[in-house]
């Protein structure tokens, strides 16, 4: 799949993302740095992401005049971290839009046959109504994210984008393919999975590095 020809494919090219996943894929950079680095990078991704939030005019009073004036519904937005690594990137999102709701989807890879297990799941209502940005910071087989937006789908959302650090082709593939209709936004797109399904260079295991777990 030559993912440069799909429009809802977006794979960013900042050399401030560049330079922050360099960062986070070093094996030295310790659990505070690297909590730090996901939310920064969230938050670097998630200008590009949220371009098209829509606006509502208000009346606004400067010091020399009153004027209509844009402002974002933050209301209307749900940010929806997939547990636990998505977790990392929600306060980059918040930072930038405080009025977002949070959802939550549990999901394990089954560390054999790296399907994906829900363990705990609960949307911002109405959800229908809402943008949905869903949060990864690994697409490595695309199982989970595909389940992610399964559920969210079933549940009546419509708008939904995903947000991940790092891609494989193969999971982006798969989540392209499955949900054409969602936008997909990718910091880098690594080089393929190995035999345990982990992304090559990638940065490891994602939530043990930013939980401190093992
Ligand atoms: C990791 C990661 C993704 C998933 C990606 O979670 O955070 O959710 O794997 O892999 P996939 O694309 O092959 O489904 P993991 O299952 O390790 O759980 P954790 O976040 O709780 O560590
Ligand atoms: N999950 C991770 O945290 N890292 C990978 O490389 C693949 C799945």
């Amino acid at each position: 799949m030559d993912f440069s020809k799909i429009e809802k494919i977006h794979i960013m090219e900042h050399p401030l993302i560049k330079h922050k996943i360099s960062l986070l894929r070093d094996e030295r950079t310790g659990t505070t740095e690297f909590r730090n680095l996901i939310e920064e990078i969230a938050m670097l991704e998630a200008f590009e992401a949220l371009r098209d939030l829509p606006l509502r005019e208000e009346l606004v009073k400067t010091p020399i005049e009153e004027t209509m004036a844009p402002f974002i519904d933050g209301k209307k937005m749900a940010i929806v971290p997939i547990l636990r690594a998505g977790l990392g990137m929600v306060n980059g999102i918040h930072a930038l839009v405080p009025s977002a709701k949070v959802g939550h989807i549990g999901l394990y890879r089954d560390p054999e046959t790296h399907e994906p297990h829900e363990y705990y799941c609960k949307l911002p209502s109405p959800i229908e109504q809402r943008l949905i940005v869903v949060l990864d910071p690994m697409l490595a087989t695309g199982g989970s994210a595909v389940e992610a937006v399964n559920f969210i789908k079933q549940h009546g959302g419509k708008q939904i984008k995903f947000m991940c650090i790092i891609a494989a082709p193969e999971g982006l593939e798969k989540l392209a393919t499955e949900h054409p209709d969602i936008d997909i936004y990718v910091g880098n797109l690594d080089r393929c999975l190995n035999e345990n399904a982990y992304i090559m260079p990638g940065l490891g295991d994602a939530g043990d590095r930013i939980f401190g777990t093992k």
